[in-house]
């Protein structure tokens, strides 16, 4: 599979979220991150599925929605009405994440897992035959623009071997900190999904800063 640069609208410009989206897509975005946050599960609140609509009818590029909510259950359907092509609740989330990922499927778009920083890799076991990705934070979510987290790559790294072992056809994606510094050695840990946000929609340009993750990850192909 292709590897996806995803670059993550939390850091946009709202004011300008379409010019800003339009950018990111000239410079070859993959997919947009959607960054769902309730106030509950993570610190901060962020938006819900208008923006996603919103997004979704500002072009034809896949829409991953990330899902740091408590009830994960209650608004699949609507985020998979608003246009999502890949959700990703997380394992932590306080209800029966099996049934969660399942739903999701059900609903015909593609299911994701996410793990915190310090959720054991293993959690996702049970699950893998109803995922498509494993999405590793590598910041503590809530907020764009945080410092990496160095042991994720690591994490990575093992992830991937237990993934090659129980279940190949799984990816990895990477959400925290990413950009050009870091994009390489994500790749070569097993990364082929990489959302950035303050790299990239915090750049003078946004279009030139997904044409470089882009480039990175391409020549390592
Ligand atoms: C953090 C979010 C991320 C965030 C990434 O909770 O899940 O998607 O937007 O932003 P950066 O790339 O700035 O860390
Ligand atoms: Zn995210």
């Amino acid at each position: 599979m292709k590897p996806i640069i995803a670059p993550s609208i939390l850091s946009a410009d709202f004011a300008n979220l379409r010019e800003d989206v339009l950018a990111a897509v000239r410079g070859g975005a993959d997919a947009l991150h959607c960054d769902i946050m309730d106030g509950s599960f993570v610190p901060n609140i962020s938006f819900g599925p208008m923006i996603v609509r919103t997004v979704n009818e500002m072009t034809d590029v896949m829409l991953d929605v990330h899902l740091m909510i408590v009830n994960p259950d209650k608004y699949v359907p609507e985020f998979v009405k608003a246009g999502a092509d890949l959700i990703y609740p997380h394992v932590e989330a306080p209800y029966d994440i099996y049934r969660t990922v399942q739903l999701i499927r059900d609903h015909g778009i593609r299911a994701g897992i996410t793990l915190n920083p310090g959720t054991p890799l293993e959690t996702v076991i049970p699950l893998l035959d109803h995922v498509d990705t494993v999405l590793i934070m590598s910041v503590c979510p809530g907020f764009g623009g945080q410092k990496f987290i160095p042991s994720a790559l690591q994490r990575i790294r093992r992830l991937r071997r237990l993934l090659d072992e129980e279940k190949p056809s799984v990816t990895i994606a990477v959400d925290g900190g990413v950009s050009r510094d870091n994009v390489a050695e994500l790749y070569r840990a097993g990364a082929r999904h990489f959302i950035a946000g303050s790299s990239v929609f915090k750049a003078e340009d946004i279009e030139g800063a997904v044409r470089e993750l882009r480039t990175i990850v391409e020549a390592l192909e």
